[in-house]
């Protein structure tokens, strides 16, 4: 299947990283959001690591423009015309069936349907949308432009062409896609949680901070420290993963989400997005 247009519905922290990482491959990219001031901070965010790439010689000028001109920012879904679409919006299933289901009214019979969910079943999803067989699985990481990785998730309804498109539209992006079943997490958000949950449970007893934490964590090879981290993905996602994975796994002790993290979240503290979370961040 031919795929020339590729919509992005939420603009968040994944979606305006997954739409710049698309059109920087030369597809044109619908990026879609009910929040127009989202849509505005995105196209800002857009110019600016273009513009950073420019200066390091990454890309010229000209390209800059040519990438940014494949970006169609919109709040329309009427505007949602496209031959594959991935959703980046909260980590609830509800709204993300309503949102695949409209599309699905919206488009031709041949349109994909990718969900970058974290943590929420799709079969579950699939089952609800009314094609099921063209729903799959795509989960990229944080940031998206950077990260290689992408999970792909078929569930038993996955038509086997929407799968082999899929794993050939992550290879073109210049992404390493690998297979997973369609469990809890998935493999990488699975492995994750202890790192996140066990480093809140030493806060919760008093038994270190949160800068020691990540200073040690840092110092032994992780990338980033679990609190960086969380501020990274957004702690009101990364809150709703953890409980998502508790809840479909029987909610064992070991994963019971932390009330440090539920905390942040009713207070807004949702990490860098929202301008602070475990630390304050001067832009968000
Ligand atoms: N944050 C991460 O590190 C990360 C990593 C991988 C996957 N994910 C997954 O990606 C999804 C989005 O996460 P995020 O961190 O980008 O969230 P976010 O809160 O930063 O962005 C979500 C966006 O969706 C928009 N939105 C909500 N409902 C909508 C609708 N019906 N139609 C259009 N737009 C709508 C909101 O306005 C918001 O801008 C979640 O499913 C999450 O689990 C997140």
């Amino acid at each position: 299947m031919e795929i020339h247009t590729i919509g992005v519905c939420g603009a968040g922290t994944m979606g305006r990283g997954i739409a710049l990482t698309l059109a920087q491959a030369g597809y044109s990219t619908l990026l879609f959001d009910l929040n127009p001031d989202i849509l505005a901070s995105a196209r800002a965010q857009h110019e600016r690591e273009l513009e950073g790439l420019v200066q390091k010689g990454k890309v010229t000028a000209d390209k800059k423009e040519k990438i940014l001109a494949l970006i169609q920012y919109t709040n329309e879904l009427e505007n949602c015309l496209a031959e594959f679409f991935i959703e980046a919006i909260v980590e609830k299933i509800i709204p993300k069936v309503a949102l695949l289901n409209q599309l699905a009214e919206l488009n031709h019979g041949d349109c994909i349907f990718a969900s970058n969910t974290s943590s929420l079943s799709i079969t579950e999803i699939a089952k609800q949308v009314l094609h099921p067989e063209r729903v799959i699985g795509l989960h990229f990481f944080n940031p998206a432009t950077i990260m290689k990785l992408v999970e792909v998730v078929h569930t038993p309804f996955t038509n086997p062409d929407v799968l082999s498109t899929t794993l050939q539209l992550v290879k073109q992006i210049g992404k390493t896609p690998v297979q997973c079943s369609d469990s809890p997490g998935f493999i990488v958000n699975r492995v994750a949680r202890p790192y996140y949950i066990e480093s809140l449970r030493l806060i919760e007893e008093q038994k270190s901070n949160v800068e020691q934490l990540d200073r040690i964590l840092e110092s032994t090879g992780f990338k980033m420290g679990p609190f960086k981290l969380m501020d990274l993905i957004g702690n009101d996602i990364n809150f709703a993963v953890s409980c998502s994975v508790y809840e479909q796994l029987g909610k064992p002790e070991r994963l019971q989400p932390s009330f440090i993290q539920q905390q942040l979240v009713q207070e807004g503290k949702w990490g860098k997005k929202s301008g602070s979370g475990y630390y304050k961040y001067t832009s968000s």
